[in-house]
């Protein structure tokens, strides 16, 4: 099938390229003509691994093009997802106004005869509202939400553990079956809804994981209070096969561009439909999340005491492991509040190579990024943090601890910084914090 896919970021991209390895022919734009060129180069702009792999594969196949002209991009196609980025407004709201700008284009720029539109992008619910105002009578739209997890996205992507597709009319149900009739062929659930209930579920998926692991983490906090272990609780509770073992790993909270962002909106989404117990739930779990980084300075303050002028390395900029995506990252967010204490924050990590808002460029190195630092603090579970030598940080360290604020080293880990001399201090160990350390 001819498909067209606006937004070539995070989600657009990564699905482009999977359309095109289930064999549509996919045709991609995005308003951003550097991008475009960027990609005409060769180039993929952002890390995501066998993104590029892939990109490449297609685009020799034939399969794959990239374009910038919305007549070229629309000619022939008969469905069109858009991909485009959904930020949150000031006020917590989703900003649709890039999702408007594509469906005018659309409008402007197709031929007629039934274009299926998909929303992809993650919108509130009521979206296809709009969606159908700016359309012609004669296109047809669907929602079809994404769950793809950056770092793992192409893998997701192709092997998704559902397909959820929402639509009120019957013909872009049938176009949309064929859509992924490669991947339905070979067992893939497709779940076919309303509009409305596709685009719900996924604000409702995005902010019921973030709830769980803001629940962890007052756990964890509760455990440095009365002197428990959270893994140990964790392990409990994700025995039980109703919760479920997953996002339950306590820590430096949730980031990136989805949680924040999905939850900040449904909470809105709530309170505008008059459910506002349930709009002040998910404010205490951003409220718990944000809490996250003060409860860790509260552990350096009071462990290492932090003096404005105090070197302290972050090891972590991007907001999980696997990406080099800074926005909306807990790491960041650890180190500006550090940097505004005064302390003078080196950082490093293995894929980020430039953060703005931070004084000073990451470190390509480990040890160069520890070099004098009193305390350090694993912000993101990357696989080289596992593989450093203890002894070598305690010969460049000025201190001597380590808060590991992601819960990533083992027992063996710990007793080998030890035995270096240095000692680790985990969230939700059973060390107690002062209640002040709520920010
Ligand atoms: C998320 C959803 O998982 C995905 O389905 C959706 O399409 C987009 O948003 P992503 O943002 O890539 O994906 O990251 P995810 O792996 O879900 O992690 C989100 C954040 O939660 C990260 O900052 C991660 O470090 C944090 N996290 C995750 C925890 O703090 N504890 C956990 O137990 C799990």
């Amino acid at each position: 099938m001819n498909i067209t896919v606006i937004g070539l970021g995070h989600v657009g991209l990564v699905h482009a390229a999977a359309m095109a390895a289930i064999g549509h022919d996919v045709i991609g734009i995005d308003s951003d003509r550097a991008r475009i060129a960027t990609l005409l180069n060769g180039e993929v702009p952002f890390h995501e691994p066998g993104l590029s792999e892939e990109v490449h594969r297609q685009r020799r196949a034939g399969r794959l093009e990239f374009t910038n002209d919305p007549h070229v991009a629309y000619s022939g196609s008969e469905v069109a997802f858009i991909c485009v980025g959904t930020p949150a407004l000031p006020n917590g709201k989703a900003d649709l106004s890039a999702v408007e700008a594509a469906a005018r284009e659309l409008e402007r720029s197709s031929a007629p005869g039934g274009l299926v539109v998909v929303e992809k992008s993650t919108v509130p619910p009521g979206t296809h509202e709009l969606l159908r105002r700016l359309l012609r009578a004669d296109m047809c739209v669907a929602s079809n939400p994404e769950f793809l997890r950056e770092g793992t996205a192409m893998t997701d992507t192709l092997n998704p553990d559902r397909i959820v597709v929402g639509t009120d009319e019957a013909f872009a149900d049938a176009v949309m079956r064929d859509v992924y009739s490669t991947m339905t062929d070979s067992g893939t659930r497709y779940v076919a809804t309303s509009v409305a209930t596709a685009e719900l579920a996924k604000h409702a998926c995005n902010s019921f994981l973030a709830t769980k692991i803001s629940f962890i983490n007052a756990i964890a906090n509760l455990c440095d209070a009365v002197g428990a272990d959270v893994s140990q609780v964790a392990g409990v509770m994700g025995s039980d096969p109703r919760i479920g073992p997953d996002f339950l790993e306590a820590g430096l909270g949730y980031g990136g561009f989805c949680f924040p962002k999905d939850v900040a909106a449904l909470s809105e989404t709530f309170y505008d439909h008059g459910i506002v117990e349930a709009s002040l739930l998910l404010q205490q779990v951003q409220r718990i999340n944000r809490g996250m980084i003060g409860h860790v300075i509260a552990k350096l303050t009071r462990y290492v005491g932090l003096l404005p002028g105090s070197r302290v390395a972050v090891l972590g900029l991007a907001f999980k492991p696997g990406t080099d995506d800074t926005r909306y990252s807990p790491a960041v967010s650890l180190a500006r509040t550090l940097e505004r204490r005064g302390a003078r924050v080196s950082t490093w990590d293995p894929k980020v190579r430039n953060v703005e808002e931070l004084h000073a460029k990451p470190y390509p190195d480990i040890y160069n990024a520890c070099r004098g630092a009193k305390a350090i603090i694993l912000a993101t579970e990357w696989d080289d943090i596992h593989r450093m030598s203890f002894a070598r940080l305690a010969d460049v360290m000025d201190g001597t601890t380590i808060i590991d604020a992601r819960n990533m080293l083992s027992d063996s880990e710990r007793s080998r910084a030890a035995a270096a001399g240095l000692s680790v201090i985990g969230v939700g160990q059973g060390e107690e914090v002062p209640a002040c350390a709520w920010i």
